[in-house]
C-alpha cells in the first residue's frame, strides 16, 4: 500500500516538473506518515497523507494557473438574477458569500459568488444569456437583450474583480491584470426570432457564442429533443407540424454568418444531425459549452464518439458538464465521474479537444468534490496525480484549448473580411404553420 502510494506520488512529480527536491521531501514525509499510520490506526493515516499531497498538488495548480487562465463555458447566473432579482442589481451581495444570502441561501440552484470565483482561480467564464424556449415566437429577442444588458451591467459593477472582454486576446490580458475575464453567450437560436440581423447585433453587444438550440427546435435547428422524440417536439410532430432534424438551408446560412462574424458555434443542446451537418459546413472550430461524453452516459445532452472524433478534425472542443445527470446518468455523481469523462474524450479526440463547462447556477444537482466555483483547482490537482496529465496538458483542458478555439475562430473572421453581410431571409418553408408575433408586410 505504502510503496504504491509513494510511485503515485513520485509519478505526478514527473507529470507536473516540479522541483524534484519538493517531490523527494514529499515522498519522504510520506513514508513517515504512512508508518505513523501503522501506530494510529490506518483510516486517520491515510487521511493525514492524501491532505498532505493533496495541498501540494493544489500548489502546483495555483502556479498553473497564475500561467493559463481557468475558462469555464458556461455559467447561468443571469438567469437566476432574473429568477430571484428581476435584475434589479443594487442589493446583490455578488462580493459576499451568496451561500449564506437570501433567496441564495441553501439554494441548490447557485453555486457562484466573487469571493469562490476567486478561490476557484476562475480567470474566464462565459455567462449565460439564457432565455425560455417558451419564449420562442414571442419576446424572445427582448428577453436576451434584457439578459445581455444585466451580464453587462453586472461586469461594470465589480471593476476590480470583473473585465468585459470579446476576444482571446482579451481573456489572456483581463488575466494578467488579475480580472474575471467575463464572456457573453447567447443559449439558444430561438433568441434570433430568425433574423441574421439578430445574430449581428448580438454580435455587436458582445456575444461571443451561440448555442444553435436550446430544449426546443428552432425553424431552422433540430435540438437534442428531437433525438429524445418527446416533449414538446413530440406534441409538435403530433399535430403535424414541420420540424426540423438537423439544419435547414437557413440554419447553414446562420453558421456561415457566425463564420463571419467571428461568433463561436455552440452544439451542446442540438441534436445528433444538428452536430454533424453544423461540423459539416463550419469554417471554424465548434464548441460544445457543457456538454459530456455519451459513451460514459447515454443522454441526449451528451456527445456521441463519432461526433468526437469529427470534432478532432474540425480542430473543436467539447466544455465538460458537471450535472450528475449528464455524468452518471442518475441523481448521483462524484469528481471521478467528471474525470472520467474528461479522460474519455481525451481517448477518443484527444487532448487538445477538451475543456470544462460545469454549467453552474443552471443545474440542482452537483458532483461531490464540486460543489460549486470554489473547486476547479481540486479537479486539475486529482488529475495531477495521473502521470499521463502533464502539466501543459493541465493547462489545455483549464484554459488553453479554448483560447485557441476563439483564435482560429477570429482568424476565420479575419480571412474573411471582404465578404459581406448574409441578407437572406428565412423561408416560408422553414416557418410553416409557426407565428410569431410580427408587424406584418415588412
Ligand atoms: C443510447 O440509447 C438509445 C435508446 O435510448 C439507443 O438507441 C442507442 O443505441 C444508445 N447508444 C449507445 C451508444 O449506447
Amino acid at each position: 500500500m505504502t510503496s504504491v502510494r509513494v510511485s503515485v506520488c513520485c509519478a505526478g512529480a514527473a507529470g507536473l516538473e516540479l522541483d524534484c527536491r519538493q517531490w523527494v521531501a514529499m515522498c519522504g514525509l510520506l513514508v513517515v506518515t504512512a508508518a505513523l499510520g501503522v501506530g494510529v490506526g490506518v483510516p486517520l493515516a491515510l487521511e493525514l497523507r492524501s491532505s498532505r499531497l493533496l495541498e501540494a498538488r493544489l500548489q502546483v495548480v495555483r502556479r498553473l494557473l497564475r500561467e493559463v487562465p481557468l475558462i469555464d463555458g458556461h455559467n447561468d447566473l443571469p438567469w437566476n438574477l432574473r429568477r430571484y432579482l428581476h435584475n434589479q442589481l443594487r442589493d446583490f451581495p455578488f462580493s459576499e458569500d451568496l451561500s449564506r444570502k437570501g433567496p441564495w441561501a441553501g439554494n441548490r440552484w447557485t453555486h457562484t459568488d466573487l469571493q469562490r470565483l476567486r478561490r476557484g482561480m476562475v480567470g474566464a467564464q462565459f455567462w449565460s444569456a439564457y432565455v425560455p424556449c417558451g419564449s420562442q415566437y414571442l419576446d424572445s429577442v427582448q428577453l436576451t437583450l434584457e439578459q445581455i444588458d444585466v451580464i453587462r451591467r453586472l461586469v461594470d459593477k465589480y471593476p476590480a474583480h470583473m473585465q468585459l472582454v470579446t476576444s482571446a486576446q482579451g481573456i489572456e490580458d483581463a488575466h494578467r491584470a488579475g480580472k474575471v475575464a467575463s464572456l457573453i453567450g447567447v443559449e439558444g437560436g430561438h433568441s434570433l426570432g430568425s433574423s441574421l440581423a439578430v445574430l449581428r447585433m448580438f454580435y455587436q453587444l458582445g456575444a461571443r457564442y451561440m448555442t444553435l438550440t436550446h430544449t426546443c427546435n428552432t425553424p431552422w435547428a433540430g435540438s437534442s429533443l428531437a433525438d429524445d422524440a418527446r416533449g414538446d417536439v413530440g406534441r409538435e410532430l403530433a399535430a403535424g407540424i414541420q420540424e426540423p432534424n438537423g439544419l435547414t438551408a437557413f440554419g447553414k446560412l446562420v453558421i456561415r454568418e457566425m463564420n463571419r462574424l467571428g461568433m463561436m458555434v455552440d452544439l451542446s443542446h442540438a441534436s445528433v444531425q444538428t452536430m454533424v451537418d453544423a461540423l459539416a459546413v463550419t469554417h471554424a472550430p465548434v464548441i460544445f459549452s457543457h456538454s459530456s461524453a455519451l459513451a460514459l452516459c447515454n443522454s441526449s445532452r451528451n456527445v456521441p464518439d463519432h461526433v468526437l472524433q469529427s470534432l478532432a478534425l474540425n480542430g473543436g472542443i467539447v466544455m465538460v458538464s458537471f450535472y450528475n445527470n449528464f455524468l452518471s446518468c442518475s441523481d448521483t455523481a462524484t469528481l471521478h465521474d467528471v474525470i472520467a469523462h474528461i479522460n474519455h474524450i481525451r481517448k477518443v479526440a484527444g487532448v487538445n479537444h477538451v475543456g470544462l463547462g460545469a454549467g453552474f447556477d443552471g443545474i440542482n444537482l452537483t458532483p461531490t468534490g464540486l460543489e460549486d466555483v470554489s473547486r476547479y483547482p481540486l479537479l486539475l490537482a486529482e488529475l495531477a496525480r495521473d502521470r499521463r496529465w502533464s502539466s501543459t496538458d493541465l493547462k489545455k483542458l483549464a484554459g488553453a484549448n479554448l483560447v485557441r478555439v476563439f483564435r482560429e475562430t477570429e482568424k476565420v473572421r479575419d480571412d474573411w473580411s471582404d465578404r459581406t453581410p448574409t441578407e437572406d431571409w428565412i423561408s416560408m418553408e422553414d416557418l410553416d404553420g409557426k407565428t410569431y408575433c410580427r408587424y406584418p408586410g415588412t
